[in-house]
């Protein structure tokens, strides 16, 4: 009804502007209607998927506004994003899908439409273009395996990350887990796609969906303010916890690896409230959280394998992993493998990747194994873990 009453309303005024301006190619809508149609120009991809959400991020070459279509073969749906009760136009979209159900496959199309011209009313408007369907299934609580590719410091370097991208066995991945410095530091829009995500989702595709556990030169730059619209996240953050089957996933953000005093940061950085949230989301995580505490293996996936830079040098960070019985802590940051067993000062296994290395993780619900590999395939470490549980 509501739309039924906007639609007559503006009708005579909508003739008239028609008759001023002309060459629209529609005349079925009380607005002018352009023969031009956007380009999608990067992705669509999944980013962050979770056993009931997802966020969908592509890119125009021209101002639209977006949706998706989405369908689990039985009915379909179209999420349409809206902040502060206006659907979003510009060139970058990210539209998130909740309320989904866990372990399901679903389809889904990335669609936009050209807003010409943004004016106060009867704005110009253009046609729709739709991304190829790709399909993906969401996490679940429930699932008996579960399978994913590691990669991290990447640093802006497009052939390791072809390198890396050509070992992961994308068939048997249910995702890829990024650890951090994909940059040096971030300078523009098309330094986050060239240096980064194009050549990571031209291997990745629509349908697997990309974890990034934020790096410390992720916080450098001009445009790092800018990074989360790039890796956005159902939760609006950049930690958060996954059920994935035998793994509760916790990927974490460990910030800057300096203090916010630190002359270079000119008085910029406030990584100490920050992380003192963080810390205290995971702490009400671990408590609340049933598959975190039923899960046969809880895993921390962060860039700094020591928690970042923090007043306490992370002394509460690793007292709470140790008391809510994390298994494994996947980091980078090193630039070089390194392992250590549980012992002294954390009751956890730490694996540190290399720049060149891929790690696959398999965990079923009695046995984890990561199984870490240089850039041409060659073993390095292999790591199996029995569940605790
Ligand atoms: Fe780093």
């Amino acid at each position: 009804m509501k739309r039924t009453r906007i639609v007559l309303a503006s009708v005579c005024i909508g003739l008239a502007a028609l008759a001023v301006q002309g060459a629209a190619i529609a005349q079925s809508e009380p607005y002018k209607v352009f023969d031009t149609r956007p380009v999608i120009t990067e992705g669509p991809y999944l980013s962050a998927l979770s056993d009931t959400s997802v966020s969908v991020m592509w890119m125009t070459d021209a101002p639209s506004h977006a949706k998706v279509r989405l369908s689990d073969g039985d009915s379909a749906r179209e999420i349409e994003p809206q902040v502060d009760g206006l659907v979003p136009v510009g060139q970058r979209h990210v539209v998130t899908i909740t309320g989904l159900d866990p372990g399901k496959r679903y389809s889904y199309e990335a669609s936009a439409t050209r807003v010409v011209k943004l004016k106060p009313y009867w704005p110009d408007k253009g046609l729709s273009t739709a991304s190829a369907a790709a399909a993906f299934t969401t996490f679940s609580p429930q699932q008996d395996k579960v399978s994913f590719s590691v990669v991290t410091d990447t640093h802006e370097d497009t052939a390791r990350i072809g390198r890396l991208m050509k070992l992961v066995d994308w068939a048997s991945a249910d995702a890829l887990l990024h650890l951090g410095d994909a940059f040096h530091w971030i300078d523009s829009e098309e330094q986050l796609w060239a240096k980064w995500l194009r050549p990571t989702v031209a291997a990745m595709g629509p349908g697997k969906p990309l974890l990034f556990a934020r790096g410390n030169h992720e916080l450098r730059g001009a445009f790092a303010r800018q990074l989360a619209g790039y890796v956005p996240t159902p939760e609006g953050s950049y930690h958060y916890g996954r059920a994935m089957g035998p793994v509760h996933l916790l990927v974490l953000d460990t910030a800057e690896d300096k203090p916010d005093e630190t002359n270079v940061y000119a008085q910029l950085n406030r990584t100490v409230p920050y992380r003192e949230g963080e810390l205290a989301w995971l702490r009400a995580h671990a408590a609340s959280n049933s598959h975190f505490s039923s899960a046969p293996f809880r895993v921390v996936a962060m860039h700094q394998g020591d928690w970042g830079w923090l007043p306490d040098n992370g002394a509460a960070w690793t007292a709470l992993a140790n008391q809510a019985g994390v298994d494994l802590v996947l980091a980078g940051h090193d630039h070089a493998f390194s392992y250590q067993a549980p012992g002294k000062g954390h009751a956890y296994h730490r694996l540190v990747l290399g720049q060149d290395q891929l790690a696959r993780v398999d965990a079923t619900e009695r046995t984890l194994t990561v199984k870490v590999v240089t850039d041409k395939g060659t073993p390095v470490h292999t790591l199996t873990i029995a569940s605790r549980r």
